[in-house]
């Protein structure tokens, strides 16, 4: 079968973004960077950025879609989950999830990703979905290119002040 996700072009996105992200400021980046997926991946209903700005506690930033849930600590939800891990959660339908945070009841898939600076957990990149198992390996794949290249285009200073030097 197939589906609109076979056919989005990683390659062409990841050039996209890299040309969009002419600026090295990490804020105008996040905003950016959340507003691009938001538009250019379908079936997404809620896309932005997680920072740790205090310890051990993930601060919402910039994001497109609903009002959504502040602060998470990393011991919950998939978010908390990915910053203390560091890795890709993949949920596949949040429904089964206990530890799952419903910021908005329509969510239904998520995908999580950790970004680090300097080998510190500066925050996370959140996607949800309203379609179950919306998110493949590929899709991870591409989606953790783009974030790459959101660390890429942000200066070590801009992403500092945006995040907790103190941690
Ligand atoms: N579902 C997330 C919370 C953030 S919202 O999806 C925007 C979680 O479980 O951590």
């Amino acid at each position: 079968m197939t589906t609109a996700t076979a056919l989005l072009d990683y390659d062409l996105l990841e050039r996209q973004l890299n040309a969009l992200l002419d600026t090295e400021d990490a804020l105008t980046n996040c905003a950016q960077t959340a507003a691009f997926i938001y538009q250019t991946i379908p079936q997404l209903n809620w896309v932005g950025f997680y920072l740790q700005r205090r310890p051990q506690t993930l601060i919402l930033g910039p994001f497109q879609g609903q009002p959504a849930c502040n602060p998470i600590t990393f011991a919950q939800g998939v978010c908390g989950l990915a910053a203390r891990t560091r890795q890709t959660q993949r949920v596949k339908d949040v429904d089964t999830l206990d530890y799952h945070i419903a910021c908005d009841s329509a969510s239904r898939s998520e995908l999580v990703i950790p970004l680090e600076v300097t080998g510190r957990l500066w925050g996370v990149l959140d996607i949800d979905s309203p379609i179950p198992r919306r998110f493949s390996t590929e899709d991870q794949a591409g989606i953790e290119r783009l974030a790459a290249i959101f660390l890429r285009s942000s200066s070590q200073v801009s992403l500092q002040a945006l995040g907790n030097e103190q941690i």
